[in-house]
């Protein structure tokens, strides 16, 4: 389906990897994009507008949404895709990281969707996408923080769900595996620490989290997949996408005894 020139999408961290992707397709398809970044003056070349915007600053999320819907007169599509990356040992991560990690991945998105709800209840019609992370199914080693952010945002999706469904809106996640992008370069890493008892298996995961991102997919298929969704008059909650083994193992996570599986999360790891 082509969109009609009117309908108005706005993606959070437009600026690279998955949001860039997402924009451009967007934009191929005929629909009004605005994408955000924290500087947009860094991204001249970009193909949709870019507005400042921090998500973990919560006057800034108001700022953006009331001009782009006084400008517009509509937002159609909100797509929360802007986060951010943080390993390390759950028992040496800074809480002040962990804290970080949740403002970007769990309560900038929840505010996005707080200050758009109005408009699209207004219009009696709305898509929000949150685009969230295959990590959030699963507590995988040194990656619990991240995973925790992701699977929160999952979970509060549901409810959301379920409370707004007389307005006309539409909530769905897409969860991605691994795809080729910036994050792991932009990520927080606690430092492996000399003498820690996580220093080897910590170091030895990091290689493997690394090594796997850097082999990930193209972000297109995200931006397809976010297309399809947003085709679907009647959206799931749970989407993903990503590698056959990375959406297997959310498959095998429902299926095997807990004990089981955490033994293939083990053995996958080398732990
Ligand atoms: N790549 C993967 O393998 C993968 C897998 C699963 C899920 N994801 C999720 O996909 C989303 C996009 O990630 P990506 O891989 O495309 O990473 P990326 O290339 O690092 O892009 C991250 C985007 O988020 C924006 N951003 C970061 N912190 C922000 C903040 N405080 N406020 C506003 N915007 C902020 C960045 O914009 P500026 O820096 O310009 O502000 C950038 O546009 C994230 O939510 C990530 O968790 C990625």
């Amino acid at each position: 389906m082509i969109a009609t020139e009117t309908e108005v999408i706005l993606i959070t961290g437009g600026s690279s990897g998955i949001g860039k992707s997402i924009g451009n397709f967007l934009l191929s398809k005929g629909y009004k994009v605005y994408g955000t970044s924290r500087t947009p003056q860094k991204y001249p070349d970009a193909s949709f507008p870019l507005v400042t915007l921090d998500v973990a600053q919560k006057d800034q999320i108001n700022t953006v949404v009331q001009e782009i819907y006084s400008k517009e007169g509509r937002i159609d599509v909100l797509i929360n895709n802007a986060g951010i990356g943080i390993t390390g040992p759950v028992e040496e991560t800074p809480n002040e990281e962990i804290l970080k990690a949740f403002a970007v991945n769990f309560f900038g998105p929840i505010d996005m969707i707080k200050a758009v709800l109005p408009c699209m209840r207004k219009q009696h019609k709305g898509l929000i996408i949150n685009i969230t992370s295959i990590a959030g199914y699963i507590g995988l080693p040194y990656r619990g923080v991240y995973s925790a952010t992701k699977s929160a945002l999952e979970i509060i999706t549901e409810s959301l769900r379920t409370e707004t469904k007389d307005f006309g809106i539409r909530m769905a996640n897409l969860a991605p595996g691994d795809f080729a992008t910036d994050i792991a370069q932009r990520r927080f890493h606690s430092p492996v620490i000399k003498k820690s008892p996580y220093e080897q298996s910590y170091k030895n995961t990091l290689q493997l989290i690394n090594n796997h991102v850097d082999k990930g997919l193209d972000p297109i298929r995200v931006a397809k997949a976010v297309f399809k969704i947003m085709n679907q008059q009647n959206p799931k909650i749970h989407y993903k996408t990503g590698s056959f083994f990375q959406k297997f193992s959310i498959l095998l996570k429902r299926i095997l005894p807990d004990r089981i599986f955490e033994r293939l999360i083990l053995n996958h790891h080398n732990l």
